[in-house]
């Protein structure tokens, strides 16, 4: 029986006399029947906060991972916050131009990047391409002059096995991503960016897995890189993104501070003096927003457990369902109550593992109609969200200063329809 854990909330999140929450002074019930539900709400000063600290963490440069989240809006935001943007395919490169951010700022990652895709970016002169794998340095040697040269970055596996899950974890040996410092592959991929005429190599990256805890895994990793970057005399080492961040009751991460002073610490024990870069996606903006839905069927089996329906689901969260991740729930207008009610909290989508929270609490006086949030979905929600079902994208609010405003409107049917020919 227990209260929302505050700490889950965005930053500027408040409760007035009555138990109802505010983000950035707008009301949660007001936004939900201004803009419909689901509707994920963005603590705009919080995100900006966290570019802020990232910045101060890591001053060599810090690129915000757009895959955590991208629209037009945020792609300005962390731009005029002085970040780097990472894009990983050509879509999140065209979302981060349309939006205005000067390709220079632009690092281009992906372990399958098309010519076509390699193409934009340096006809747009993105800043940095990260070289992934053999094939990907042979498709950009085959482009680059020594008129118009390619700053590439290599992309190196450190064999760093991070606490995570599976599916989150990249640096390992087996994985699809990066070259292999094993056999001395990396050096091999070295040698030939450096032979190719118009390819310039400006540093190393790793990036080890997402959703980690033990910051001593990233100390782990410059211990493991420090030599071959003073030996290659590259100018910069890229530690990639992956801090954790809490998401249910009970559950705490390193800040991007204390991430920043582990990495800073483990370069000075070593020696390192290359620039130190980083790339944080969800660390930005995963504790920035929160969803709302509308509480819909309400399904009480005796003695088993209570359902309640809302009018999203796994194609507005599918983390739940893809990696069992845990999320709380709690409804806004009563936001310090006791949650003295258990409940699986799911969606509207054909599936039985369309599930948002395996074990919820509500109070006990929840209605059908209250609106419901859960916390900590600013990140890799909207962006890993899907049609299923034919269920419409939900809309995007920034708020700020007692302000909301909409940045993504919600799909429509007719968006539904609009890449059908006949
Ligand atoms: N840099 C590279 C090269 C990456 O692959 C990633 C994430 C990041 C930076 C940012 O990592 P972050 O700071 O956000 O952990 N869909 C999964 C997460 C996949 C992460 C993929 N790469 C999830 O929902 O947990």
């Amino acid at each position: 029986m227990t209260a929302l854990p505050w700490h889950l909330l965005p930053d500027n999140s408040s409760v007035d006399e009555a138990g109802r929450l505010s983000i950035a002074g707008c009301d949660l019930v007001d936004l939900a029947a201004e803009f419909g539900t689901p509707v994920f709400v963005y603590d705009e000063d919080h995100v900006r906060a966290r570019c802020r600290e990232a910045l101060a963490a890591f001053p060599d440069g810090v690129a915000y991972a757009t895959k955590a989240f991208l629209c037009k809006a945020m792609a300005r935001l962390a731009h005029e916050e002085g970040m780097s943007l990472d894009v990983a395919t050509g879509g999140e490169l065209h979302v981060a131009l349309s939006a205005g951010v000067p390709a220079p700022n632009l690092v281009f990652h992906g372990n399958n990047k098309s010519e076509k895709e390699l193409a934009m970016a340096v006809e747009a002169g993105v800043g940095v391409i990260v070289a992934d794998s053999f094939s990907e340095i042979s498709r950009l040697a085959g482009m680059a002059t020594t008129e118009k040269p390619i700053e590439v970055m290599l992309r190196v596996n450190p064999g760093v096995e991070a606490h995570t899950h599976d599916f989150l974890r990249t640096g390992a040996t087996d994985s699809k991503f990066g070259i292999s410092l094993a056999e001395g592959l990396a050096l091999e991929a070295v040698r030939r960016i450096r032979q190719a005429p118009g390819l310039e190599l400006t540093g190393l990256h790793v990036h080890v897995g997402s959703q980690v805890f033990d910051v001593g895994s990233f100390g782990k990793v410059i211990e493991v890189m420090a030599g071959l970057v003073s030996h290659l005399g590259v100018s910069t080492l890229s530690i990639g993104g992956g801090l954790g961040v809490p998401y249910v009751e009970g559950e705490s991460a390193p800040t991007i501070t204390e991430w920043g002073a582990v990495i800073g610490n483990a370069a000075t024990a070593v020696g390192l003096e290359a620039q130190i870069v980083a790339e944080p996606g969800r660390a930005i903006v995963a504790q920035s927003a929160v969803t709302l839905y509308t509480a819909g069927t309400v399904k009480e089996i005796p003695g088993v457990r209570t359902y309640v329906s809302v009018d999203g689901g796994m194609s507005d969260n599918p983390r739940p369902v893809l990696y069992g991740s845990g999320y709380e729930v709690f409804m806004v207008r009563a936001t310090s109550a006791e949650r003295d009610r258990a409940i699986r909290l799911v969606g509207k989508h054909c599936e039985s593992g369309d599930v948002i929270v395996w074990d919820g609490r509500v109070p006990s006086d929840m209605e059908v109609g209250d609106i419901l949030a859960t916390p900590v979905t600013g990140a890799y929600g909207h962006t890993m969200g899907s049609n299923y079902n034919m269920v419409l994208r939900p809309a995007v609010v920034f708020a700020t200063g007692g302000d909301a405003r909409l940045v993504v409107r919600r799909e429509t049917y007719d968006d539904l329809l609009a890449r059908d020919l006949d």
